[in-house]
């Protein structure tokens, strides 16, 4: 019964995960720090653990971003009134719902399309949701919200959230081109819907990103078991330490894999040999902080003004609303 409500489009090219993924680790293991993008954390054990992340004590960006979306998800509704909810990196689309409750009492939303890289978590986000929204068509596709997302034919007006401060796991120039494709891509009447992790004391981001349950370092090793198990790589997972530092000069927080001893690790199918050095970091993932000011410009800058910026009571974290200048 759900089936002809519920679509899954995997739009990702046929060799993403050969190519795509080969490219980026011999680059990345080659380069000096090394470093691998966040996007293969995300395989079915990622998105789990990294659900399981957002629950922890200590991770409050997923409870600030709750509280703001709680309050103002009914103005969001009736200032925008969009026919489509669009949303990128959306994982299993939890806090999703509290804009689904008010855009669907709205009246106007017919749609709900939900975009990420982990096939697994958009099944199974999209099923629960077509069960729970009865009426609303969900269209969810499989793709790499970096190659620039396909809007054309969702129904308008329509609004883009991208939730969760995933914008933080890019860098500066990488946001930028991120703004500028997706500014050009909107129309007049569609609005992006941004969640940002707001700059504070460091002993707070530190401990959101290292746990005392340990949760966030076996996410973090994860990575390595998915190198292992698409490459042929033969990382020991265990031979490295989970390190989350607070860089003060760019204002974000570094995950990294430290390793605890000279070791050399070899990835079979790249054909590839990387000796690490005792207490050689490998960067795993960047979760850059931000400023009212600096976000508003570099949004400027992309393509988009920004309308409203709501925080939680405590001013850890902003949602904010922008169209396309
Ligand atoms: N929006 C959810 C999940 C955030 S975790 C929340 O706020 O809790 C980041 C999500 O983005 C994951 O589901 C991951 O699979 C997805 N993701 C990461 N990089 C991506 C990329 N390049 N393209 C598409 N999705 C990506
Ligand atoms: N977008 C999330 C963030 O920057 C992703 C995340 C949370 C994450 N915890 C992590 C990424 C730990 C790597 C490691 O907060």
């Amino acid at each position: 019964m759900n089936e002809s409500r519920f679509t899954l489009d995997d739009r990702l090219p046929a060799d993403y995960f050969t190519s795509t993924l080969r490219a980026d680790v011999r680059h990345g293991l080659a380069e000096a720090p090394r470093s691998l993008p966040p996007k293969w954390f995300y395989d079915k054990h990622g998105s789990d653990l990294f659900e399981q992340i957002t629950r922890l004590p200590e991770y409050y960006p997923t409870r600030a971003e709750q509280e703001i979306l709680t309050r103002r998800a009914p103005e969001i509704a009736t200032l925008i009134r969009p026919a489509t909810l669009i949303e990128l990196g959306s994982g299993s689309s939890r806090k999703t719902r509290l804009l689904l409750d008010a855009l669907t009492a709205g009246g106007t939303l017919r749609r709900y399309a939900p975009l990420d890289v982990s096939a697994t978590a958009l099944e199974e986000a999209g099923q629960a949701i077509c069960r729970d929204y009865p009426g609303l068509e969900v269209a969810a596709t499989v793709a790499d919200f970096e190659s620039g997302p396909p809007l054309s034919d969702e129904p308008g007006p329509r609004l883009l959230a991208f939730l969760g401060s995933t914008v933080g796991n890019l860098d500066a120039e990488q946001r930028q081109v991120f703004y500028r494709t997706l500014s050009l891509a909107l129309s007049s009447d569609d609005v992006l819907l941004l969640g940002a992790d707001l700059v504070k004391d460091p002993a707070v981001l530190i401990r959101a990103y290292d746990d005392a349950a340990g949760v966030t370092a076996e996410f973090n090793r994860n990575v390595l078991h998915v190198l292992n198990r698409e490459l042929g790589a033969d990382f020991d997972p265990d031979a490295f330490e989970h390190v989350a530092v607070w860089n003060t000069e760019h204002e974000r927080m570094e995950m990294r894999l430290r390793s605890r001893t000279a070791q050399t690790v070899k990835v079979r199918d790249l054909d590839l040999s990387v000796d690490f050095g005792p207490g050689e970091d490998l960067r795993t993932e960047i979760s850059c902080k931000f400023r009212r000011e600096s976000l508003t410009a570099e949004l400027k800058a992309g393509g988009f003004t920004v309308r409203q910026w709501w925080t939680d009571s405590a001013d850890r974290f902003a949602l904010l609303l922008a169209v396309p200048t």
